[in-house]
């Protein structure tokens, strides 16, 4: 089947109210500071879920924002796919639960987890489900609490992360406009180089997981970052490669936003200039699978996605998982 078959047609994001700055976390006894925080990471603040909010509510008002901008109704939803590692629940899905935040009454809806790729992953199935006729209309959502299942005394995660959720509704292709390639790809035999030891089925939760820190994530940063350098230059050129373009014909880099080091290094492999590569890892930290719908939204509001820009999207996360993607708007 030739593409674009499916496009993008709305876009929406929220963040918690509050902003905890890098400040903070010396402030409350961590061996840290603003300056280590900036350097390895370019964070400066990121968004953190207060007693009122949950996933729930945040993609949820995501959701809202991406409808209204593709004119879509909650009825009008075939499916909804959320991408997520920091569900309210463990069961039932966080898509679910959504479902019935919206009102989407028409909806199947199910959880995508391939943490900070998950976007990527959910959009491509979202792709799947309009090539086969199965959908007219996908919720895809990244989105994630994740201060709330990080160590907060674990200096080597706790200011890395952020919570946020960014939604976008996809649909049939027209005009030329969507989806022109997509590429994903795992490695589950270095999962403990970022994941929950405990928590699951096979280590339930006990006081002792709690008191050890192996209930939360835990992750071998210098490892991580290796990885994660060398699979998003490896992606952009498998997404460039199968769309049949260059990179002189990208306008726009949306890379998952984890570290700017690993933007930078990307952008570099990619041969693209760091001013065509959208940042705002120092306003939100890494929010895992609310990271590039999060800033696809912003780059499109604040009009830096024209009409037929074409968009490279890449990401690398937790299992790992790792994709691209590349869009004409
Ligand atoms: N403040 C001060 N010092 C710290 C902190 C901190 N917050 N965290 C770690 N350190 C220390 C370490 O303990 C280490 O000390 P040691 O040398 O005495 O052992 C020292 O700083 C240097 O540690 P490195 O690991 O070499 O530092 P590095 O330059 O690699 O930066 C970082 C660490 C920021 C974690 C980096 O490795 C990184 O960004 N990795 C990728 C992480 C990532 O992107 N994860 C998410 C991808 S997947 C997903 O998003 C779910």
């Amino acid at each position: 089947m030739k593409r674009p078959i499916a496009m993008i047609a709305g876009t929406g994001h929220t963040v918690p109210r509050r902003v905890m700055t890098n400040d903070e976390f010396a402030a409350m006894g961590i061996d840290t500071s603003d300056a280590w925080i900036r350097e390895r990471t370019g964070i400066r603040a990121r968004h953190v879920a207060g007693k009122d909010d949950t996933l729930t509510s945040l993609a949820a008002d995501a959701a809202r924002q991406a409808m209204e901008a593709a004119g879509a109704s909650a009825g009008e939803i075939d499916v909804i796919v959320m991408a997520t590692v920091s569900p309210d629940h463990l069961l039932p899905s966080a898509a679910v639960e959504v479902q019935a935040a919206l009102g989407a009454s028409r909806a199947a809806a199910f959880d995508v987890d391939a943490a900070c790729t998950g976007w990527i992953y959910g959009t491509t199935v979202a792709e799947g489900l309009i090539a086969t006729g199965t959908a007219e209309t996908v919720l895809v959502i990244g989105a994630e609490v994740l201060t709330r299942i990080m160590d907060w005394k674990d200096r080597n995660t706790c200011v890395l992360f952020g919570d946020g959720a960014g939604a976008t509704i996809v649909k049939r292709a027209s005009k030329g406009r969507g989806i022109l390639s997509t590429y994903m790809r795992s490695d589950g035999t270095l999962a403990e180089l970022l994941w929950r030891p405990a928590g699951g089925g096979a280590t339930p939760a006990t006081p002792e997981s709690l008191a050890d820190g192996t209930f939360w994530i835990r992750m071998q940063g210098r490892e991580v970052f290796k990885h994660a350098v060398r699979s998003m230059a490896d992606a952009c050129d498998r997404a460039l490669d199968a769309a049949r373009l260059s990179s002189d014909a990208i306008d726009l880099v949306i890379p998952h936003q984890a570290n700017i080091r690993i933007i930078e290094a990307t952008a570099k492999h990619a041969n693209v200039s760091m001013d065509k590569v959208y940042v705002n890892v120092d306003r939100y930290g890494n929010t895992s699978a609310g990271s590039i719908p999060i800033a696809l939204d912003e780059a499109l509001r604040a009009g830096k996605i024209g009409e037929g820009a074409t968009v490279l999207f890449v990401g690398f996360g937790a299992g790992f998982t790792w994709g691209s993607m590349v869009v004409r708007f």
